[in-house]
């Protein structure tokens, strides 16, 4: 799938404000400075659709962008560095949890996580707690450019085993880099199969 038109709609603090839900949407999530907003501006091939932080928690809002008129894609906030269930909860908030919990037009969340670290217990608690929830979601593994060859296939294995450890079916893992471009075109095609699999909403 490509992207022709993309286009920002709305900043929600509440998931009541945000645009009517008739059209598929895809969400980005992730610790604070993962790429999730760079991530956007790769797959929609804008430079700065989507602010990039100078600094961590650059965005605090649930960010609205209509791609072709067909569908909707979401930058949210960044989740903090809580240690329990009950922290993770408070720190990325209300507005988050309820945002995924309650958005009815949500196929698949992708969760970021920097394919430099080894698996991190709020990334897995995260991953966790939406999956209990029955949420579709995507793990994209960022910034591997700043690995090598091998140190990537490590990441990418240690990632697989922790998962494996957790979950009987594995959800969709994609790697992506916004500096070599990479994960572009298979994140795409994901979301378009997505959209061609669901009946239609209206
Ligand atoms: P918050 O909105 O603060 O939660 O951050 P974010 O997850 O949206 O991250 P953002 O896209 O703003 O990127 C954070 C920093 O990481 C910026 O300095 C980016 O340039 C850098 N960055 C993002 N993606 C990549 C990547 O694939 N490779 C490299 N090398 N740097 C990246
Ligand atoms: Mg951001």
């Amino acid at each position: 799938m490509e992207i022709q038109i993309s286009e920002f709609l709305i900043s929600s603090t509440v998931v009541a404000k945000c645009p009517v839900p008739n059209k598929p949407e895809f969400a980005f999530i992730g610790r604070s400075n993962v790429g999730k907003s760079s991530l956007i501006n790769l797959l929609t091939n804008r430079k700065s659709l989507a602010k990039i932080s100078v600094k961590p928690g650059k965005t605090q809002t649930i960010n609205h962008f209509e791609i072709d008129k067909k569908w909707y894609l979401v930058d949210l906030p960044g989740y903090g560095y809580a240690k329990t269930n009950k922290e993770l909860r408070e720190s990325f908030g209300k507005m988050i949890e309820d945002y995924l919990l309650l958005r009815e037009n949500l196929y698949c969340t992708f969760i970021l996580v920097d394919a430099r670290l080894e698996p991190q217990k709020i990334d897995l608690d995260f991953i966790e707690w939406l999956g209990v929830h029955g949420q579709p979601l995507a793990i994209v593994l960022t910034k591997t450019d700043k690995l090598k060859r091998n140190e990537l296939e490590f990441s990418k294995k240690r990632f697989f085993e922790k998962m494996n450890s957790i979950w009987e079916t594995l959800p969709p893992i994609f790697l992506t880099s916004t500096v070599s471009k990479t994960g572009r075109k298979e994140i795409l095609d994901f979301i378009g199969d997505a959209i061609k699999a669901q009946p239609k909403i209206d």
